[in-house]
């Protein structure tokens, strides 16, 4: 993708998804809409199917066009799911490990920095019995586009890597998410 340098006519936002649709495919789902040199914007179709927290020192901005979904953040030693329903808008600060939960049909956009050189970024795994940490990997940020997928199949694929050390339970290579029930408490079910 080249960078976005020249001002584009404004693009309605439900018109270009209908457009790039087969394009928002598991396990991320997400595409470029800008990739400017502050910032970039990305679109991403549900459903995904990904258990992987992301932490970085950079902040993330959520709006959530289409649907509901959850994002799992991890804070004080706990995972909590936040809904993020349509038409809300979150936003996460630096350094809060989260993964996003999006069933189908679902449209969000995400804004994230431009990384500043020397940034580096984490991928983790928490056990979803006991919610240690199981697994931290940290990454160039320059490195990530390309080693980021690869890095999670990896993990799924090591016995050794995705059993918790704590509580012997094993974090597994998730299926796309078929659905979450919201109350009275999430439920995320996949296929
Ligand atoms: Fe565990």
């Amino acid at each position: 993708m080249t960078a976005t340098t020249t001002v584009e006519m404004p693009v309605n936002l439900m018109e270009w998804v209908r457009e790039n649709r087969d394009q928002l495919k598991p396990p991320v789902g997400n595409k470029y809409l800008y990739d400017g040199n502050d910032f970039f914007v990305m679109v991403i179709g549900g459903p995904n199917a990904r258990n992987d927290f992301h932490k970085t020192n950079s902040e993330e901005y959520f709006y959530q066009v289409k649907g509901d979904i959850v994002v799992r953040i991890q804070e004080d030693g706990v995972i909590k799911d936040v809904p993020v329903r349509e038409g809300e808008t979150f936003f996460i600060p630096g350094n809060v490990p989260h993964a996003p939960t999006r069933p189908p049909g679902t449209i969000g956009v995400v804004v994230e920095r431009r990384r500043p050189p020397g940034e580096t970024e984490h991928q983790q795994f928490y056990c979803d019995n006991c919610g240690r940490l199981v697994y931290d990997k940290e990454f160039d940020c320059k490195d990530i586009v390309e080693h980021f997928a690869q890095s999670m199949e990896e993990f799924w694929a090591d016995p050794e890597l995705s059993t918790c050390k704590n509580c012997g339970e094993r974090v597994p290579k998730p299926t796309p998410v078929k659905r979450i029930i919201f109350e009275p408490e999430v439920v995320i079910e996949r296929e």
